[in-house]
């Protein structure tokens, strides 16, 4: 799978450090070679002789190493690769990336590469939530930069949340979905998924039955084509996609931040089952039951997503693809949807209790297209998501 390709490791100065070993050897098992590189703090957590006997290679650590730019000079060994890794990539490496600082052998690297750039972020909860991390993770992915995980967990530090640093056989696929050829590649793609929250109070929300499960795997098959893939997620039951840019939202309104926040790209796949209304005044403190006393929910009506992108005037994406979930008249209410919101494409589906899509595994849907309307035949979600990603690749094509 990954054949002739090589890959530049930086190794940053994390506890999570210890998996870059069994990295190495997954990515080797596949065909690919490591280029090792240690940060001065990585030196601390695994040593250059396990990295270099595990990867066949020598391991790099400093820049002003005269015999290694005898050897390699710095720029040459940035440009070697098919892609670099960043595993784990620390909240300090990730300040130095955002900040474009050269100040040692790793962050010279990556400010010199010309190649593709994976960082599997790791850190203590609090530091990957901090607002200088996110704003890192933000620029940085404005950069271009891909990324895979954290993972929430246990973490180290004892502490529990996002912060763990994705498992090594989650960053191989990461690794070959950036090095994938496919109709897409260079393609930046939104995807959104999963329900949204509505909160009531601290304790309470609205929510609704979609697993996420659809849009999952429609990020997960525009990956595999080589596209770069935005994936904007409610909180949804159903595992992140491998190699994919995740932003993790509650309600319907940090869904369309994070949506503005991910422009431009080149399509829009809005596969989310974004609530229309919110709790007009959210409580700030817990609603208590009083007795005799029912308490009253006043509605707002939520922004609608897919028809603000879709009728954008200036940077709207190229192609803009929308759903529809029904109960009755699936065909026809869907194309009225389609007109009504601007969007280019429809998937509709019929969403009745008794088909069992909505949080099955299967769907079977109508592709709704200003051409006309193409019947797919019930298939597997991800057979859904594959046939949609390839048409996808085709109209971005033309
Ligand atoms: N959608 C959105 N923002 C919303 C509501 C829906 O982006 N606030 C998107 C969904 O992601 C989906 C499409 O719009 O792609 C259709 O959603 P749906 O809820 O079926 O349409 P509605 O406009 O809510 O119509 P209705 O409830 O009348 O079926």
């Amino acid at each position: 799978m990954l054949a002739g390709k090589r890959v530049l490791l930086i190794i940053g100065g994390g506890i999570s450090a210890y998996k870059c070993l069994e990295l190495i050897r997954r990515l080797k098992e596949r065909g690919a070679a490591v280029t090792p590189v240690l940060t001065r703090a990585a030196q601390e957590f695994v040593t250059p002789l396990s990295v270099a006997a595990l990867a066949g290679e020598k391991a790099y650590t400093d820049l002003f190493d005269l015999t290694d730019e005898a050897e390699m000079g710095h720029i040459q060994l940035s440009r070697v690769a098919d892609l670099v890794v960043v595993a784990p990539a620390t909240a300090d490496l990730l300040a130095k990336m955002a900040g474009g600082h050269a100040d040692d052998l790793a962050s010279t690297l990556l400010m010199a590469t010309d190649t593709p750039v994976l960082a599997a972020p790791a850190m203590n909860v609090r530091m990957y939530e901090h607002p200088a991390t996110q704003r890192n993770l933000t620029t940085l992915a404005g950069d271009g930069v891909r990324l895979v995980g954290p993972n929430a967990g246990d973490m180290a530090c004892g502490e529990f949340g996002p912060g763990r640093m994705a498992e090594p056989m989650e960053i191989v696929e990461a690794v070959g979905m950036a090095l994938a050829d496919g109709p897409l590649k260079g393609r930046r793609i939104l995807v959104t998924s999963g329900p949204t929250h509505e909160p009531i109070d601290p304790v309470r929300y609205i929510a609704n039955r979609s697993s996420g499960a659809q849009g999952t795997a429609i990020a997960e098959a525009l990956a595999g084509l080589g596209a770069e893939v935005v994936f904007v997620t409610g909180p949804a039951e159903t595992p992140r996609p491998a190699g994919v840019e995740v932003i993790e939202v509650e309600s319907a309104n940090d869904m369309l931040d994070a949506v503005r926040g991910a422009l431009p790209v080149a399509a829009g796949v809005f596969a989310a089952a974004v609530a229309d209304w919110r709790v007009a005044r959210e409580s700030v403190s817990k609603i208590k039951k009083e007795k005799g006393k029912l308490p009253t929910l006043e509605f707002a009506e939520n922004p609608d997503i897919l028809a603000t992108i879709s009728q954008m005037k200036k940077g709207r994406p190229a192609l803009v693809v929308g759903f529809a979930a029904e109960t009755d008249d699936v065909v026809e209410h869907a194309r009225a949807k389609r007109e009504r919101k601007g969007c280019d494409w429809i998937v509709a589906n019929d969403v009745r209790p008794e088909t069992g899509i909505m949080g099955g595994a299967e769907n079977a849907v109508h592709l709704i297209t200003e051409e006309g309307v193409e019947d797919w035949p019930r298939m597997g979600k991800d057979e859904v998501a594959r046939r949609l990603a390839a048409r996808i690749a085709e109209a971005l094509e033309q």
